[in-house]
């Protein structure tokens, strides 16, 4: 079997699945699905194919994002609530992988830790997609940098920065923007900030684009000069035990009118929702002229065509 014909080299469960070339070429054939779907039709290009879609978590975009882009493209999608599967307690992960693929023609995962998405992809004989796990939100970065593309005009040379907890959010944002050039500042707490092996990679991608990755403290220096600030939850699903801890310490990161006014005057800002309005970001800020938020859930649809296409064709 050719590898472009592998469902293996087909999964995605972390930005590094792919290379710089192949998300620009992602990220292309996604403006066009948009501009096909504004335009009145999308081809049926995934008729007769079935995704799996297996949550360990709740989800609203996600979920139907997912559900929606398989049936634009003429295909199916199957919702496995947590209580269903009880992956993990009711049947292992391997087992789950090993049966839910004698069905389907690909999964696509929300679950806890990272490592379940790769047992999933080791014991499936379809491709896996990772819907969000502890390391990753890759199919979040593929929506938010179409929203970058589309509202800023490119991401080469754009100054994006990141404010808050260093997460599954930020590592994937920060490792696609720097694949494809920008300039990423990550501001978080000291005991909140990137692992070495995610800031790593981020540095050695932008070593190769031309961008550049800064880790930083200090909320209001990370945001002079920023094109994009993107903010995520402070406390992160599966994360709640932490919440009062975790509700003392970020506050200074929260994004708000003071913070935004010290960027460039229309930059862009960017969320990936669901969000706790009054903590990480401020009402106003959500909904005003900047905000970039629903044009990021909107852009799952799009970016997921795009990479359902490549993952199931
Ligand atoms: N951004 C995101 O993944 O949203 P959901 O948790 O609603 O799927
Ligand atoms: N960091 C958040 C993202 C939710 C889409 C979480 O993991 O809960």
């Amino acid at each position: 079997m050719s590898q472009e014909n592998d469902p293996v080299s087909r999964h995605y469960l972390a930005i590094s699945d792919l290379t710089a070339s192949e998300l620009s070429e992602l990220l292309a054939t996604s403006l066009q699905l948009k501009r096909e779907k504004m335009s009145g039709g999308t081809a049926q290009i995934l008729r007769g194919k079935t995704l799996g879609m297996l949550f360990t978590k709740p989800s609203l975009r996600t979920r139907v994002s997912f559900e929606l882009a398989m049936k634009q493209l003429g295909g199916d999608a199957l919702y496995l609530a947590p209580g269903e599967h009880q992956m993990g307690t009711r049947e292992s992960v391997p087992d789950v992988a090993r049966v839910l693929s004698r069905f389907v023609d690909g999964i696509m995962a929300r679950v806890h830790a990272h490592s379940d998405v790769v047992t999933l992809a080791k014991y499936s004989r379809v491709p896996v997609i990772n819907g969000l796990s502890d390391r990753e939100h890759p199919c979040q970065a593929l929506a938010d940098l179409l929203t970058i593309l589309e509202r800023v005009g490119g991401i080469a040379g754009v100054n994006i920065t990141y404010v808050g907890d260093a997460n599954n959010v930020s590592n994937s944002i920060m490792l696609g923007a720097a694949m494809l050039g920008a300039h990423v500042t990550i501001a978080s707490p000291k005991d909140y900030q990137l692992a070495p092996d995610f800031l790593a990679l981020a540095v050695a991608y932008a070593h190769a684009s031309g961008g550049s990755v800064t880790q930083m403290e200090d909320p209001r220096a990370s945001v002079e000069d920023a094109d994009v600030i993107y903010t995520d939850a402070w406390v992160s699903m599966g994360q709640e035990t932490e919440t009062e801890q975790r509700e003392k310490v970020f506050p200074p990161y929260q994004v708000n009118a003071a913070l935004v006014a010290l960027a460039k005057p229309d930059a862009l800002v960017m969320h990936c929702l669901p969000a706790h309005r009054g903590h990480e970001i401020t009402d106003e800020i959500a909904d005003g002229s900047q905000s970039g938020l629903w044009d990021q859930a909107e852009n799952r649809l799009h970016a997921q065509k795009a990479l359902l296409i490549r993952t199931l064709k």
